[in-house]
């Protein structure tokens, strides 16, 4: 356990790149952008630049090759400054870690070294659709096979919701149903890029919080693509999301902790001021509820640097971490009065832009259930 709290070089390195940017140019201008609901497209360029697009896929392909711990701790750094680029810059490190876990050569030479530079600033990914979010086995979207101009293509149809970086993104992970009568086993997971015909974003969806990140549904119109865009086996592509998530359920457990730490930063400064009683408890139970999430972030990460398997406990890791970070943000808002619930004070962002934590890359319900879920397997298996 106590591992866990010491960084190695590298981990200490891109903690240290990602607070000089998150102090230097995300928090500065979080306020505003949100305001403007302006994705933050530059800056996300600039994290390529400085490796924060790729921190765990391999030096090979243009990434850090850092691991998980070190993402982890980046994107807590970043989050602190502006979680709404944030979540941008960690789809993006889902989406490249899942080309070099399942893609062919050609797709990580192809598609790793644009996202990782921030050529392209984002990558996308999209599972969830309109009438099917927690249970995402149940989408529409279909990729049927056929013969066009005598080779064999996939055609694509559906809309896929709820999409970050929507319409910003090069290159986007598409889940859709290549056999319907399947279930999960006939989902298959596609490779798109940008300006692919037949594959469009709608207009960015008006959200309460994370305004700076762009979210759109994608719309697949008889979109033809051949065999080489399939990311894994045909059939195999909702356990390539579902590998991707457990990933991505890390990353949210570090961002939330990281907003938690800016309203942290907030009250401490209050009770600087105010020497409170009542703000000093508030404190004190969010410093405690904070730390203890964060441990449960490292060993989720730990487990993942190490290759054991980190399902349930990066499941642990998402509920915990992002319903703590919503406790502490309330308290914030309570903490610092009447000026907490103004629209200029950053706690009241820091309030709107937690509560999609608890909802995206897995709703806390989903989260229990997959702990439960984990649990009687264990149960069953006599462990
Ligand atoms: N890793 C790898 N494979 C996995 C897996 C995992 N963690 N979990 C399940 N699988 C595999 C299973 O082994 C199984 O494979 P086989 O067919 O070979 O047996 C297959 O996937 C189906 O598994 P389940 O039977 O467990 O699937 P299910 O239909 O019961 O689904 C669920 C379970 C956990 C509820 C799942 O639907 C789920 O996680 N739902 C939430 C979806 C979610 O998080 N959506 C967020 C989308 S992203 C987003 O928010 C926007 C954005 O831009 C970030």
């Amino acid at each position: 356990m106590y591992s866990m709290l010491s960084l190695n070089d590298m981990q200490e390195n891109v903690l240290q790149r990602a607070m000089q940017f998150s102090d230097e140019s995300l928090a500065p201008e979080a306020s505003e952008r949100d305001r403007h609901e302006s994705f933050a497209d530059e800056h996300l360029k600039a994290m390529g630049r400085a490796g924060l697009l790729g921190v765990n896929v391999s030096q090979e392909y243009g990434g850090l090759g850092a691991g998980v711990v070190a993402y982890a701790v980046g994107v807590r750094a970043l989050a602190q400054g502006c979680a709404g680029t944030t979540v941008a810059m960690m789809v993006t490190n889902m989406v490249a870690e899942a080309i070099e876990k399942f893609g062919s050569e050609a797709h990580k030479q192809k598609y790793l070294g644009e996202l990782c530079s921030g050529i392209w600033p984002a990558a996308g990914f999209c599972l969830s659709e309109p009438g099917s979010g927690s249970d995402a086995a149940s989408m529409r979207a279909t990729a049927i096979e056929e013969q066009h101009n005598g080779e064999s293509v996939y055609r694509l149809n559906g809309t896929k919701a709820w999409v970050t970086s929507g319409g910003e993104a090069g290159v986007y992970l598409v889940t859709a149903k290549t056999n319907p009568a399947a279930g999960s086993r006939g989902v298959s997971a596609f490779l798109i890029e940008t300006g692919t015909a037949g594959f469009r974003s709608a207009p960015p969806e008006k959200k309460v919080g994370l305004r700076t990140s762009k979210t759109t549904q994608m719309i697949l119109e008889d979109c033809l693509l051949d065999e080489s865009h399939l990311l894994g086996e045909e059939g195999r592509g909702f356990s390539v999301m579902m590998n991707a998530l457990d990933g991505g359920r890390i990353g949210v457990s570090a961002q939330a902790v990281g907003v938690a730490d800016a309203a942290l930063q907030l009250m401490r400064r209050q009770y600087d001021l105010r020497q409170d009683q009542e703000l000093g408890r508030l404190i004190a139970q969010s410093q405690a509820e904070r730390d203890a999430a964060w441990l449960l972030c490292l060993r989720a990460a730990t487990l993942k640097d190490q290759g054991q398997p980190l399902t349930q406990q990066a499941s642990m890791s998402k509920v915990y971490c992002t319903e703590m970070a919503g406790r502490v943000c309330q308290r914030a808002v309570r903490g610092l009065g009447a000026i907490g619930h103004h629209s200029s004070c950053e706690a009241e962002r820091l309030m709107r832009d937690v509560r999609v934590m608890r909802i995206y890359e897995g709703t806390s319900e989903i989260q229990r259930f997959v702990i439960a879920r984990e649990e009687l397997k264990k149960l069953r298996s006599g462990r």
